[in-house]
C-alpha cells in the first residue's frame, strides 16, 4: 500500500488568537494577555528546528484589529517595539531570519524602523525563518500587489497576456515564502479573519480550543502528529 502520510509541516501558519478572553477569565485588561501571548511566540518558534517546521508565519495584527480601542491598539504596537528589542539579538544567535508582511504605511514610523533593522540582522539566517504579520490584510496584500503589478503593465516591464496565478505571487509580501502546508487557529473560532487568502488555498486547517496564551510546545506537537496522519490530495484522486 502507498504510504500517504506526511513528513512534518514544512510551513506553519499560526493564527493566535484568544489573548483577550484569556485576561478576562482572570479578571485582567485585555493587554495582559497580549503579552502572555507574546511570550508563546518564542516557546513555539524555539520547537520548530526539533519538529521539523522550518517556516512559522504568526499573525499578530490585523487590518482589522484598527477598530479595536485606542489603549489595546497602542498597547499592542508598544508591544511589538518591546518583543523586538528585547528578542533581537536572541533571534540573530538562534539561525532565525525574520521578515514582516503587512503594509507597513499604516504603522509607525520608530517601529517600522525597528521591523526593517530586525530583518537587516536577521536575514542571513537559515536555520527557521520566522514570518510576523503586521496591519496585514489578505484582501489588501492581493489588493497592494494588483496595484504593482498594473503599474509594471502601464510601465511597459510587463506583458498582461503573460499574467497567470504565480505571476501574480510575485508581487504578494510572502514572494520569498513557500505557501503554508497548515494553518493553525486558537481559541474556537473556525474563520481565517482575512489571513492569507491566496497562501492557505490547499493548507491543512486546525482549529483548536485552547487560547493562545495556553498554547504550548506539546499542544503544537500533538497537532503536527495529527497533520503527519492526512492525505493530501490537492484535487487528484488518492492512489
Ligand atoms: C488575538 O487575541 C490577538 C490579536 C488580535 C491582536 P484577541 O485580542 O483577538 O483575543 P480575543 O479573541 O478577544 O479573546
Ligand atoms: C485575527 O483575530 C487576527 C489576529 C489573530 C491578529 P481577530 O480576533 O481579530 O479575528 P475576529 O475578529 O475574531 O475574526
Ligand atoms: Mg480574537
Amino acid at each position: 500500500m502507498k504510504d500517504n502520510t506526511q513528513a512534518a509541516p514544512r510551513h506553519v501558519a499560526i493564527i493566535m488568537d484568544g489573548n483577550g478572553r484569556w485576561a478576562q477569565a482572570r479578571g485582567k485588561p485585555r493587554l495582559y494577555g497580549h503579552r502572555a501571548g507574546g511570550r508563546r511566540v518564542r516557546e513555539i518558534l524555539t520547537a520548530c528546528p526539533d519538529l521539523g517546521v522550518k517556516y512559522l508565519t504568526v499573525f499578530a495584527f490585523s487590518t482589522e484589529n484598527w477598530k479595536r480601542t485606542q489603549a489595546e491598539v497602542t498597547g499592542l504596537m508598544t508591544l511589538f517595539k518591546r518583543y523586538i528589542t528585547r528578542e533581537a539579538t536572541a533571534l540573530r544567535d538562534n539561525g532565525v531570519c525574520v521578515r514582516f508582511i503587512g503594509d507597513r504605511i499604516r504603522l509607525e514610523p520608530k517601529l517600522v524602523e525597528m521591523m526593517d533593522n530586525l530583518e537587516k540582522l536577521t536575514k542571513d539566517n537559515d536555520l527557521v525563518h520566522l514570518t510576523v504579520a503586521i496591519n496585514y490584510g489578505g484582501r489588501d496584500e492581493v489588493a497592494r500587489a494588483t496595484k504593482r503589478l498594473a503599474c509594471d503593465v502601464k510601465a511597459g516591464t510587463l506583458d498582461p497576456e503573460a499574467v497567470d496565478a504565480e505571476t501574480l505571487a510575485k508581487y504578494l509580501d510572502t514572494c520569498v515564502l513557500p505557501d503554508p502546508d497548515l494553518v493553525i487557529r486558537t481559541s474556537g473560532e473556525a474563520r481565517i479573519s482575512n489571513f492569507l487568502l491566496w497562501q492557505s488555498a490547499y493548507s491543512e486547517y486546525e482549529f483548536i480550543d485552547t487560547l493562545w496564551p495556553d498554547f504550548s510546545r506539546e499542544i503544537f506537537a500533538e497537532i503536527l502528529e495529527n497533520f503527519a496522519k492526512r492525505e493530501r490530495r490537492y484535487g487528484a484522486v488518492a492512489q
